[in-house]
């Protein structure tokens, strides 16, 4: 199963990358991971889409997110919701024609700083992802919460609980994946 990840930080020593590092490097055998990227996009302008059509960034990763068989969203929280960055990605993929995310599974991850890991944007980000009819994984959940403590110096993730999650999300994400036609 090829899983196009979506990374929610653009910050150079991102907790989230980090995490996605950890997904990819705990990842069963048959999952492969690229990342695609969400950081050279412009700002959502439907004026520019209506009379350019998408930019080449944004088509980019239309035909990324099309050609997977899942995706993986790795995201921190902003401000209780949905990074602006990651929202402006999703925008970009998800008008027509043919939006890519119909029907992709999609697993979530999310390392923050604060104490309650995340969950507030992976609500928000569930509700998104049932507007463009993609299929999150339900559980088991990952939400990395204090993050300075869960990586080491060199952005290893030591965090054993952390490990665990990642671990076995990934494999219910196959699991998920395969029941859905993926893979
Ligand atoms: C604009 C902004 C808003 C934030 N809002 C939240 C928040 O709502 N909840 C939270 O737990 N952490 C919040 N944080 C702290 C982030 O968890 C922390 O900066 C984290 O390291 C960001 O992820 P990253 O390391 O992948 O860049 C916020 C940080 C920024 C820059």
């Amino acid at each position: 199963m090829h899983v196009t990840a979506l990374v929610g930080s653009l910050r150079h020593r991102s907790y989230n990358r980090m995490t996605y590092n950890a997904a990819a490097s705990l990842a069963p055998d048959g999952l492969t991971f690229e990342e695609a990227d969400i950081g050279s996009l412009p700002l959502y302008d439907d004026d520019l889409r209506a009379q350019q059509g998408y930019p080449p960034a944004a088509s980019r990763l239309r035909e990324r997110i099309a050609a997977a068989d899942a995706l993986l969203i790795v995201s921190p929280e902003y401000n209780y919701s949905i990074p602006g960055v990651l929202k402006n990605a999703i925008d970009w993929a998800s008008r027509p024609p043919d939006q890519p995310f119909k029907g992709k599974p999609v697993a979530i991850m999310g390392a923050s700083t604060g104490r309650f890991g995340t969950v507030r944007m992976q609500h928000h980000l569930r509700q998104t992802l049932v507007f463009v009819e993609a299929l999150p994984l339900a559980k088991p959940e990952v939400m990395i919460p204090f993050a300075e403590q869960a990586f080491d110096a060199d952005g290893r993730l030591i965090d054993k609980a952390a490990r665990e999650a990642i671990t076995a999300q990934l494999q219910a994400f196959v699991a998920w994946g395969r029941r859905l036609g993926g893979g």
